[in-house]
C-alpha cells in the first residue's frame, strides 16, 4: 500500500487506443445538457466540498458508481471573485486519500495540493502516505484550502491530484469548475446568464455493470494489476461526456453565446468545429484562454484543446436560420468520438451583446527580462526495466526540486517532447514565446497555464515566478503520463 502506485508498468505500446464500452451506447443528442449547480457558500467566502462515493445516471437507465465532489460529476461550480480570499473546507469521505488542486489558481503552496499533501480518509485508511516525502503535509479527514485569488477573471477548475493516482481519481469523477470573476470582465458586453455556458468535456468507457472502465486499477487502488490495454498513451474512452452527459443536446436562441470550454479528459485531445459551419466567416471568436481574457479577439474555424486547456469562445447562433441543428464535432475523433454535442437553434431573440475589439490588457514579458533559461525534455524512457514517462530522464521524486526560481524573477522554460504532452505549471501563468523555432501557434495566445506540445516540437514559454515562495509541481497533464512519473517539483525561493 501507499504511494508506490501504477507508475511502473510493463512496457507496451505508447499510442493509446480507445477502450470500447461493454454495454449498448445511447444514440447521440438525446440527453439534455446540464450546467453544474453553483455551490452555495456556508459563510461569506467559505465553502464546503465533500468528496464521496455516489451513483449517477450518466447513460440513460444505467447506474454508474462515481467519486464526486458533493457526490456529483462534474462537481459543483465554485463562483469566485478576484481579490476575495476564499476558503474551501474539503472533507474526504472516500475510501482513499485525496488532494485538491485549484488548476490555474495563484495559490500559496500549503493550499496548492502538492501531490503528497494528502487528506486521509475519514474512515479506515491503512495505506501508507509519507514514505518518500518527509515534508508532506498530511491532514486527517479534512483540510482548509485557502485561495487568495489575487488573479484575473478566468475559468479555472479543481480536481484530485494525489501522487500516482490522479488519473483514476479524476476518471471516477473528481473534477469541477471554478470561475473567477472581476469588475474588468463584468464591464464588457459579453453574453452572460444562460448565454454563458461552461462545457466540461471528457471521454469515458463503461464496463458491462455500468461502472467507468479504467484499465489498470482496482477499487482499493493499492496494487498494480496486469495491464492488457494500451495504457501508456493515456486512457481514452468511446463516450464523449459534456458536463457529465453523453453527447448532449442544448436549445439556444439565435444569439451570441459564450462557450467556456474545458478539456477535462485524462488523455484525449480535441479539435472542435461546427457542422454545418456558419454561412459567413469562422465559427468561433476566441476571447480568452487559460488565464482569462485575451487582449483582442481571435477568429478560428476550429479549436484545438489538449487535456486541461481552457478556451473561451463566442459563437453567434444568429448566423443560422431558426430550426438548424448545429453539431459540435471533434475532428480528431472517429465514430462515437467524432461528435461532442448538439445545439438546436430554437428561436429568435434580442441580442445586445458585442465582442469589443479590445478586451483586456496583458503585460507582455520580453526575452531580455529573463534571468534564467531552463530546458526540460518530456520523453518516455526506462525506469530500471520498466516503462515510464520522464522529465529530463527522471520520474517524479516528491520533495526533489529540479528548479529553484527566485521569487519575482522572469525565466524562460524550454520544453522538448517525443509525443503530444500538455505541459502544465502550477502557480504561474505564462506566455508562449516560440513554437518549433517560429511564432507561437494559433491557440497559444494570452496567458496560459497549460501548453499543448506536439511530437518533436520545442516550445519556449516565459513567466515571472511571483506570488509565493515554496514548492509546486509542473507536469504533463495527460493524467496517465503524470501518474507514471512525468511530473517534477520547482521551488520558488
Ligand atoms: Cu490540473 Cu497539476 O493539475
Ligand atoms: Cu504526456
Amino acid at each position: 500500500a501507499g504511494l508506490g502506485g501504477p507508475r511502473l508498468l510493463p512496457t507496451h505500446t505508447s499510442t493509446g487506443s480507445v477502450l470500447r464500452s461493454a454495454l449498448p451506447l445511447p444514440p447521440p443528442f438525446q440527453v439534455p445538457l446540464r450546467v453544474p449547480r453553483v455551490l452555495a457558500p456556508v459563510a461569506p467566502d467559505r465553502y464546503e466540498l465533500i468528496a464521496r462515493e455516489a451513483e449517477a445516471e450518466i447513460l440513460p437507465g444505467v447506474r454508474t458508481p462515481i467519486w464526486g465532489y458533493d457526490g456529483t460529476f462534474p462537481g459543483p461550480t465554485i463562483e469566485l471573485r478576484r481579490g476575495r480570499t476564499t476558503t474551501v473546507h474539503h472533507r474526504n469521505d472516500l475510501p482513499v486519500p485525496t488532494v485538491v488542486h485549484l488548476h490555474g489558481g495563484r495559490t500559496p503552496p500549503e493550499s496548492d495540493g502538492y501531490p503528497t499533501d494528502l487528506v486521509l480518509p475519514t474512515r479506515g485508511w491503512s495505506g501508507g502516505h509519507s514514505r518518500h516525502d518527509p515534508a508532506a503535509r498530511i491532514a486527517h479527514s479534512s483540510r482548509d484550502y485557502v485561495f487568495p485569488l489575487d488573479q484575473r477573471a478566468a475559468l479555472l477548475w479543481y480536481h484530485d491530484h494525489r501522487m500516482d493516482f490522479t488519473g483514476p481519481a479524476v476518471y471516477r469523477g473528481l473534477a469541477g469548475f471554478a470561475v473567477v470573476r472581476d469588475d474588468e470582465e463584468d464591464a464588457l458586453p459579453l453574453p452572460r446568464g444562460d448565454r454563458e455556458i461552461p462545457l466540461l468535456i471528457t471521454d469515458r468507457a463503461f464496463a458491462a455493470d455500468g461502472s467507468f472502465a479504467y484499465p489498470s486499477l482496482d477499487p482499493s487502488l493499492t496494487r498494480v494489476p496486469g495491464v492488457t490495454e494500451p495504457y501508456t498513451g493515456g486512457v481514452l474512452g468511446d463516450v464523449i461526456l459534456v458536463n457529465g452527459a453523453p453527447w448532449p443536446v442544448h436549445e439556444v436562441s439565435a444569439t451570441r453565446h459564450r462557450l467556456r470550454l474545458l478539456n477535462a479528459s485524462n488523455a484525449r485531445r480535441y479539435e472542435l468545429s461546427l457542422d454545418p459551419p456558419p454561412p459567413d466567416g469562422p465559427a468561433f471568436v476566441q476571447i480568452g484562454s487559460d488565464g482569462g481574457l485575451l487582449e483582442r479577439p481571435v477568429a478560428h474555424g476550429s479549436l484545438v484543446l489538449a487535456p486541461a486547456e481552457r478556451l473561451d469562445a463566442v459563437v453567434d447562433f444568429g448566423r443560422y436560420p431558426v430550426g438548424t441543428e448545429v453539431t459540435l464535432v471533434n475532428r480528431l475523433g472517429t465514430g462515437t468520438t467524432g461528435h461532442v454535442m448538439r445545439f438546436r437553434v430554437a428561436r429568435r431573440d434580442r441580442d445586445d451583446t458585442a465582442i469589443p475589439p479590445r478586451l483586456s490588457e496583458v503585460e507582455r514579458l520580453d526575452r531580455a527580462q529573463a534571468t534564467v533559461t531552463r530546458d526540460f525534455a518530456f520523453r518516455s524512457g526506462l525506469l530500471g526495466d520498466r516503462h515510464g514517462w520522464l522529465i529530463s530522464g527522471r520520474a517524479f521524486d516528491a520533495g526533489h526540486a529540479v528548479a529553484r526560481p527566485r521569487l519575482g524573477d522572469v525565466e524562460i522554460w524550454r520544453f522538448v517532447t517525443d509525443l503530444h504532452h500538455p505541459i502544465h505549471l502550477h502557480l504561474v501563468h505564462f506566455q508562449v514565446l516560440a513554437r518549433g523555432g517560429r511564432e507561437p501557434g494559433p491557440y497559444d495566445g494570452g496567458l496560459k497555464d497549460t501548453v499543448d506540445l506536439g511530437p518533436g516540437e520545442a516550445v519556449e514559454v516565459i513567466t515571472r515566478f511571483d506570488g509565493y515562495r515554496g514548492r509546486y509541481v509542473f507536469h504533463c497533464h495527460n493524467a496517465e503520463h503524470e501518474d507514471m512519473g512525468m511530473m517534477a517539483t520547482f521551488d520558488v525561493v
